[in-house]
């Protein structure tokens, strides 16, 4: 994860990144992916979203209001080692669930899959918490950056290897809540 202080001093806010997945693809596509949710736990009574923030959030607010099966959400914190835009591999927990996830159905939501280190751990971590299952969502996925092998069990889009930003997503806590997902040229 990014801090403002690793690029401090640079300019990095960009007014209109380049649109690469449009407000409407990103609706339908999380529709989709509710759907395929809902019908796989149709059987399983609830399940619970797990939302790593911060990036996940908007993802996570829009795919929980489309499912239509009882779900719970809590939220977990990492951050990543490493300076600006790239990230080091080592991970460090922030903040963990607060409530029980012993024994239920957990659906990790993240952002965005680059290195895969940071899923990585964070199933390593849900796992040490005795769930019933584990299965992951990502809203994108840079599969030419992939340095470990991670399971996605739903995606919402692989792109290229460019630094995104919109729909929770940010370059130094810049362009967040953009409503689409654009393409920003980090400045490091
Ligand atoms: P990892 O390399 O798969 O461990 O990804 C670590 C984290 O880096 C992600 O969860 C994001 O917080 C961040 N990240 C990686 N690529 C991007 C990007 O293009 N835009 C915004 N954040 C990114
Ligand atoms: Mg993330």
């Amino acid at each position: 994860m990014l801090t403002s202080g690793s690029v401090s001093g640079k300019n990095v806010s960009q007014a209109n990144p380049e649109a690469l997945i449009k407000e409407d693809e990103i609706d339908a596509r999380v529709r989709e992916l509710a759907k395929q949710i809902s019908e796989d736990y149709e059987d399983c009574g609830e399940i619970v979203l797990v939302g790593v923030l911060k990036g996940a959030f908007i993802f996570l607010a829009d795919l929980s209001r489309r499912l239509t099966i009882p779900r719970a959400i809590e939220f977990i914190a990492v951050s990543s080692y490493g300076s600006g835009s790239r990230s080091s591999g080592a991970v460090r927990l922030v903040m963990d669930v607060r409530g029980s996830i012993e024994g239920r159905h957990i659906v990790i939501v993240e952002d965005i899959v680059d290195t895969g280190h940071t899923l990585k751990y964070l199933i390593g971590l849900i796992k040490s918490h005795r769930p019933a299952s584990v299965k992951t969502c990502a809203l994108v996925r840079k599969a030419e950056r992939a340095e470990v092998d991670v399971e996605v069990d739903y995606l919402g889009f692989d792109i290229p290897d460019k630094w995104v930003v919109g729909y929770g997503l940010d370059y130094a806590e810049h362009n967040r809540t953009l409503p689409y997902i654009g393409i920003v040229t980090p400045a490091d």
